[in-house]
């Protein structure tokens, strides 16, 4: 069998790198982006590539046609890793601009998800990957949008697994913690791009979410920030275990957090995540 693998959101961060590390290790990788110039360059780079914005219905379609006409009618494995942070108080954020992040980290994901089961139900296996994070399992102030569409995304899931049962496919979450990449250089164009900082309820706390932003790299103590490499060997995991676990934690902070939100009422995890947000925001 083929280990042919449909990846979105391959143009930087932890997309391209998965996408290099399951070529290097024999996978047969069909990297997907969003714009033009990164197509061309994953082509390149040597992929078979092709476009995929997640927020566009036609794009999804002629991905996955294009990628079955690659393989055969075939697929592996889906990684659904495209997706971008909005920052934002709740009250900040406008129907259209909480539509936007749910337009692409869930209901693009989903769609592109539907299209790729009948191709591994017809086969009997297939394995899926759901790029979340730590944010889908415990909230962090003035990440309610991202929050919220990871949360879903990790309801949608949990889901789709259970009615996945004994068809062959199987179904793993990513829940990532602080990994390098353009997040958040991504996540700052969309907070300039969408929250009207001057006349918010939050005016003053913003400075500071700006400075956390417009920070380069990884904050040189920050001994939790962790490479794309620490993704990619979950990703070698969910896609190669026997039996692939639902979940998959990356980084210390989920370890800690899920652990925390299984031991801790809402109450006292609120303290800590309130804790949290203050120390990053100060
Ligand atoms: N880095 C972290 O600390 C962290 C932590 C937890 C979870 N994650 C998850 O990791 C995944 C990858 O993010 P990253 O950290 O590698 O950040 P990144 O460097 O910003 O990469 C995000 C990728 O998603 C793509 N994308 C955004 N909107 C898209 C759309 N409409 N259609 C298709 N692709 C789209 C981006 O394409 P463009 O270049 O065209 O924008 C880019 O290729 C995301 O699901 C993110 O939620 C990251």
């Amino acid at each position: 069998m083929e280990k042919s693998i449909l990846i979105t959101g391959c143009s930087s961060g932890i997309g391209h790198h998965v996408a290099l590390g399951l070529r290097q290790r024999g996978y047969r990788v069909l990297a997907t982006a969003r714009k033009p110039e990164d197509v061309e360059h994953l082509e390149q780079q040597g992929f078979e590539a092709c476009r995929l914005d997640l927020d566009d219905s036609d794009s999804i379609r002629q991905a996955v046609e294009w990628a079955t006409r690659q393989t055969g009618g075939t697929l592996f494995a889906l990684f659904n890793n495209g997706a971008f942070g909005q920052p934002g108080a709740i009250e900040d954020l406008s129907r259209d601009v909480l539509r936007e992040q749910f337009e692409t980290n869930l209901f693009g994901t989903h769609e592109l998800t539907c299209r790729v089961l009948p191709i591994m139900r017809q086969q009997g296996y297939g394995r899926i990957i759901q790029h979340s994070s730590v944010l889908g399992l415990i909230a962090l102030k003035y990440r309610g949008a991202y929050n919220a569409s990871k949360f879903a995304l990790e309801g949608l899931t949990d889901t789709l697994r259970l009615e996945l049962r004994g068809s062959g496919i199987q179904v793993s979450l990513i829940d990532t913690g602080p990994v390098l990449s353009r997040f958040r250089e991504n996540a700052y164009l969309k907070f300039k791009q969408n929250i009207d900082t001057q006349n918010s309820a939050h005016r003053r706390t913003y400075a500071a979410v700006e400075r956390r932003l417009a920070a380069e790299g990884p904050h040189k103590k920050d001994p939790f920030t962790k490479r794309p490499e620490a993704v990619l060997v979950q990703v070698i995991k969910a896609l190669e275990a026997p039996r692939a676990r639902p979940r998959y934690y990356v980084t210390t902070p989920t370890w800690i957090f899920g652990i925390l939100k299984r031991l801790l009422s809402s109450r006292a995890l609120d303290q800590v995540l309130n804790a949290v947000s203050n120390r990053e925001n100060r």
